[in-house]
């Protein structure tokens, strides 16, 4: 049985209002241009530079879905929901996306040949700078392409749960990238139809971590 397809997409604010973290999952499956949807929405993401320095795996296989789980503590939100998305983060990936990044860009016109001129410089600079943050600005691109990710599917009928709860050796293994140094894994979102209530655990007030011009200014709403 397929879960009910929405027609008509959340706005942002509700999409925002609406989403909770789902722990557990209906196994319908999300048809397969909802899913293209979906991915789409998600690599629309801005990212330093257009770096678009993410791997994003699809995990749908059943296997590879127990694996996942077992790198999660078993978390079994990975095995009910069709699929989790696995944002990689690769520290490495301006050496190989710079050249049709500029391409591209020239070819929509958003860049000029002078602003190209100046990203094929500032970028490998920027990125030389960072020395070991390279990692942490890689893994900052992929979580704002994941929260993309969570309110499309919220606004398009889906749930979704972010997940740090895993470890990381053992998620590199499943996708296959274990080998691979340069890969730091981001953060997990299962996608898929929520069998459970949206419920709500709160926020603290603005008050304790809202400030207006300085920290400890608290912001009153
Ligand atoms: C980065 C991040 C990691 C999280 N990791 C897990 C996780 O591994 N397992 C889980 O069940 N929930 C996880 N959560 C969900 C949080 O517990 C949840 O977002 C929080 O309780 C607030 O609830 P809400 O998302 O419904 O507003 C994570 C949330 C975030 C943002």
């Amino acid at each position: 049985m397929s879960s009910i397809i929405q027609t008509q997409p959340l706005d942002v604010p509700s999409a925002i209002a609406q989403r909770r973290s789902i722990k557990t999952f209906k196994t319908d499956p999300i048809a397969p241009e909802l899913l293209k949807q979906l991915v789409e929405l998600t690599v629309a993401a801005p990212s330093s530079f257009n770096i678009q320095d993410w791997q994003i795996i699809l995990v749908q296989d059943e296997a590879q879905k127990a694996a996942l789980s077992a790198a999660a503590w078993n978390q079994q939100q990975i095995i009910q929901a069709p699929v989790t998305f696995v944002f990689a983060a690769d520290a490495s990936a301006s050496e190989k996306n710079l050249n049709p990044i500029i391409e591209q860009a020239l070819a929509t016109g958003a860049w000029n040949e002078s602003t190209a001129n100046y990203f094929k410089t500032a970028i490998p600079q920027f990125q030389e700078t960072l020395g070991d943050k390279q990692r942490e600005y890689a893994i900052k691109d992929a979580i704002i392409a994941a929260t993309h990710l969570v309110l499309a599917a919220e606004s398009l009928g889906l749930s979704t749960c972010f997940m740090n709860g895993w470890l990381e050796d053992k998620v590199k293994e499943v996708i296959g990238a274990g080998d691979n140094p340069d890969l730091a894994i981001a953060v997990l979102v299962p996608v898929g139809y929520a069998a459970e209530p949206r419920l709500n655990p709160g926020r603290l007030p603005f008050s304790s971590n809202v400030s207006v011009d300085r920290i400890g200014n608290p912001y009153a709403g």
